[in-house]
């Protein structure tokens, strides 16, 4: 969702600025803003759109000795050039860009408008750009005013701050990921690495509450009033890298970095002879008496996996929506341990159900792909997933590796060593699916006037449908859903119309004839089945096989089967394959 990019020191901030939040636009965003300082003065340019259009609105400048940008989706108010950031106050001492949601922000408004402050926009953050000035005019020190502030607000916010008549510049965290990085032209601030990683060799996680300032060559942080030592990490490039090649779309090149991400997965976990995770967490899985999963979206649809994996080492095991529990939760297990799933780390509804955890004194390991994340500090182990920066907003390689995680994990638990050859077996047939990727897309052609499409399969196929779903409806806009090919006859088999397509997944010799008998009802109701067997499994009537898996890791490779259909029916529909409509990246309000 929202991004920023900030910084002091003697670079060139105009290609800084716009460059940062270029590569911080996949995370979605309806409008694109910036500020900057210039012979001492604050110059603002800010519009609805594209951050293209917002380069096309901003002059040419040199010489601008600090700046903040940011990237908006809207939240409080409707996206417009009025609503975007930067943020000022009423008297123009204060300019900000903030990501996070001030929950009290209608009773500080009303509070400010009673003390004389007037409001042009119908954001959140207004109401705090015209605090801290209400502070700042009152205290005289801009630490105190943020600290005071800090104290007022409900809610999350990463903040960037300008005061017009001071050279630092300033920030404020709590909840919403913010970065510092230090760098030998001067140093920045931003919502991850990725826009500063030109310019820093070094980065300071922000803590939770606390703030500070930077300049050119320094840097204060600040808690309570008192002055904080700084936590250090390194981002290795790898991690950072923000180029799609020779590919027309980063959601291909990420699909087909599948195979790779796995090996990397093996390489970090795997020495050639047993598995290396930390003996704790083995120990706090073994330990368990139920193993509590959360997530959201695609990483949920991976957590269903570990359910299973879970109640095949005997143990007691559920899965969670993150949105759902974060409101109903429920800790009526004697011993539990919490796994908390997900790619970027910084998804708002688990970092509430985290929050939680913690405040309960429970153990959790988080599964992420991105090192300092706010679930990965707040984590009581975590695991990394090492599958490199995820560009595209719809997820595929990130599924390919929190599933393989999972099943090291399990293998791990039950000390077999079998579990690594089926790794193995399930990159070869990822690579032959990558192989026949043409395939797919003949038969994405035929799909692409579809209204709904449905998903089908039984045991560790039903749960690839609902990613295979979720992959087709957030990319080509088509209606997709998915079932248990059982319960069709149960209420769903009512939607099949002529022409409908019905997408089987037949993995699992256990359930192949009874899903197959599935398929056949739909078919005779006029739906267009089309089925997605195994090399072993295939009839010459199948529209694709994939290679033989184990049932459990099966499901990958037919999801990846599924991203590969999405995007090509999204291709052919010409729509916006990265960056589908109303999505972001990282969802990072509740
Ligand atoms: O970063 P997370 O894994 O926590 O994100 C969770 C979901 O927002 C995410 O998986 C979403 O469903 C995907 N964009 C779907 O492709």
């Amino acid at each position: 969702m929202c991004g920023i990019v900030g910084g002091a020191g003697k670079v060139d901030f105009r290609s800084y600025l716009i460059g940062g939040l270029k590569t911080l636009d996949y995370r979605g965003y309806d409008s694109a803003g910036l500020a900057y300082r210039k012979d001492g003065k604050v110059n603002l340019f800010k519009t609805v759109g594209k951050v293209e259009d917002l380069d096309n609105i901003t002059p040419k400048f040199t010489d601008a000795t600090m700046g903040i940008a940011h990237t908006r989706w809207a939240t409080h108010g409707e996206p417009s050039d009025t609503n975007a950031h930067p943020h000022f106050s009423m008297h123009r001492k204060v300019y900000l860009v903030h990501n996070g949601v001030v929950e009290n922000f209608r009773a500080l408004r009303t509070k400010l408008k009673f003390n004389g402050y007037e409001f042009v926009t119908q954001t959140d953050t207004e109401v705090i750009a015209n605090l801290l000035e209400e502070q700042y005019l009152l205290l005289k020190d801009p630490f105190k005013a943020i600290e005071k502030v800090i104290t007022m607000v409900e809610g999350s916010f990463a903040c960037a701050i300008m005061f017009s008549d001071l050279p630092e510049l300033y920030f404020m965290k709590r909840q919403s990921p913010l970065l510092i990085g230090l760098g030998k032209d001067g140093n920045f601030m931003a919502s991850d690495a990725v826009p500063m990683m030109k310019l820093c060799d070094k980065f300071i996680e922000v803590e939770e509450d606390s703030y500070g300032c930077i300049t050119q060559n320094t840097y204060v942080l600040m808690k309570n009033g008192q002055e904080i030592q700084p936590n250090f990490v390194v981002r290795k490039a790898e991690e950072c890298t923000f180029d799609k090649g020779d590919y027309p779309h980063f959601m291909l090149k990420e699909i087909e970095e599948g195979p790779k991400v796995i090996k990397r997965l093996l390489d970090n976990y795997y020495d050639g002879t047993s598995f290396t995770f930390d003996p704790k967490i083995i120990e706090c899985i073994k330990e368990a008496d139920d193993v509590v999963f959360l997530a959201c979206g695609t990483s949920y649809y991976a957590s269903l996996l570990g359910v299973e994996f879970m109640h095949y080492l005997g143990k007691r095991s559920e899965s969670y929506i993150a949105s759902e529990w974060a409101y109903y939760p429920n800790l009526t297990a004697k011993n539990p341990l919490f796994i908390l799933i997900s790619q970027s780390g910084e998804t708002a509804d688990l970092i509430a159900c985290q929050k939680y955890i913690n405040d309960n004194g429970l153990p959790n390991i988080a599964i992420t792909n991105t090192r300092g994340s706010t679930i990965y500090r707040n984590a009581t182990f975590a695991l990394l997933l090492y599958a490199g920066l995820e560009v595209a907003v719809a997820a595929t390689k990130s599924y390919n590796a929190q599933v393989t995680m999972l099943a090291m994990l399990t293998s791990a638990c039950s000390s077999t060593e079998h579990g690594v050859r089926n790794i193995r077996k399930l990159i070869e047939a990822i690579e032959d699916v990558i192989n026949r990727k043409d395939e797919i897309h003949e038969l994405a052609k035929k799909m692409t006037q579809a209204k709904d499409a449905f998903f089908v399969g039984r045991g560790y196929d039903s749960l690839a449908a609902l990613e295979c779903a979720l992959k087709l409806k957030e990319i080509s806009y088509i209606h997709a859903e998915s079932y248990a090919g059982g319960e069709l006859k149960h209420g769903p088999i009512a939607l099949i119309e002529k022409g409908t397509p019905v997408i089987g997944l037949v993995s699992d010799s256990i359930s192949a004839a009874a899903l197959r008998n599935n398929l056949e009802e739909l078919r005779s109701r006029g739906a267009d089945i089309y089925v997605i067997s195994t090399e072993s499994l295939f009839d010459k009537k199948d529209d694709f096989y994939t290679k033989d898996v184990k049932p459990y890791l099966a499901a990958v490779v037919k999801v990846v089967f599924g991203q590969y259909l999405s995007y090509y029916v999204s291709l052919e529909k010409g729509l916006p394959i990265d960056k589908p409509r109303n999505l972001a990246k990282s969802v990072t309000v509740q």
